[in-house]
């Protein structure tokens, strides 16, 4: 039997890059999955041909409660319940505090945290019926300031702070909290900024490249699964080692 035969996955920001690969692997493993993404149309090209008896599909604006509510209802009107919450969503936004405009700062910290407090929220009383878990997908800028993206960097410390919290607050119940951290990773996202502004990013991580969404969704994985069943509150880079360093660049590119 797979790892995920008879569970049940929401899967945030499921249309593209992490959140896509994420729903391919718990499809994979045996699962059932909620996917959840802004553009109906992207979302349903981006998991053509995937075994439509075990997904289900939610199109929305993550941080509109309402959706966060129908992707918990098809859950448990569909599946039978809930077990594991990814809440991958999250923009990128560029900018220091003078650049970024007070609707763009809003929208952001909307996607990127409110979204995950929503489905958090609406997910628990579920989760906790049946010893589930959370998984957050924050960033190595999470813990660490990258120059000029405030409102990014401040929305990934607040995921880290939510996850540390939720885990304290949700262990009584038997719910797990934990994020992944990743550095660099090749997704349609990255890819749109080109590969001379990546490779700086590159020559700073250890191990020499980006990594893969399915690299991110293995971890991601592990934290929802049972072989993480003594781990709560933990956030778990991945990141070929950008976040052990002081952030110098690879002896062989320099
Ligand atoms: N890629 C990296 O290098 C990297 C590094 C560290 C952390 N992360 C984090 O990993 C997560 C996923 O990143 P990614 O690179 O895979 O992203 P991506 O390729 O840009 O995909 C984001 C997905 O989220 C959806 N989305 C955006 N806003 C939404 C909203 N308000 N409501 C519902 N869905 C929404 C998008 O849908 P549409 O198609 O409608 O836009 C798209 O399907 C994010 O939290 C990101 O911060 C990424």
């Amino acid at each position: 039997m797979s790892r995920f035969t008879g569970k049940t996955i929401i899967v945030t920001g499921a249309g593209s890059g992490i959140g896509r690969q994420t729903v391919h692997r718990f499809l994979a493993e045996g699962g059932n999955v909620v996917a959840v993404s802004r553009t109906e149309g992207r979302l349903r090209e981006a998991l053509a041909g995937l075994p439509d008896d075990r997904l289900h599909l939610v199109a929305g604006d993550a941080g509109d409660p309402a959706v966060a509510g129908r992707a918990v209802a098809a859950a448990v009107d569909r599946f039978g319940g809930l077990d594991v919450l990814v809440n991958n969503v999250g923009n990128a936004l560029r900018g220091d505090v003078a650049a970024v405009d007070p609707e763009e700062w809003a929208d952001l910290l909307r996607t990127n945290v409110t979204s995950a407090y929503l489905f958090a929220r609406a997910a628990l009383p579920e989760l906790a019926l049946r010893r589930g878990s959370i998984v957050q997908v924050s960033s190595v800028q999470g813990d660490r300031a990258e120059y000029g993206w405030v409102a990014y960097n401040t929305s990934k410390g607040a995921i880290e702070s939510m996850t540390r919290s939720m885990a304290l607050d949700h262990a009584a119940e038997g719910v797990r909290v934990n994020a992944v951290a990743p550095g660099l990773v090749d997704t349609p996202r990255t890819a749109g900024a080109g590969p001379e502004a990546l490779a700086p990013i590159v020559a700073r991580t250890p191990l020499g490249r980006a990594g893969t969404p399915a690299e991110i969704a293995g971890v991601i994985a592990f934290l929802a699964g049972d072989d993480a069943s003594f781990v709560t509150g933990a956030v778990v880079p991945v990141d070929g080692g950008r976040a052990a360093s002081l952030g110098s660049v690879r002896p062989a590119d320099v």
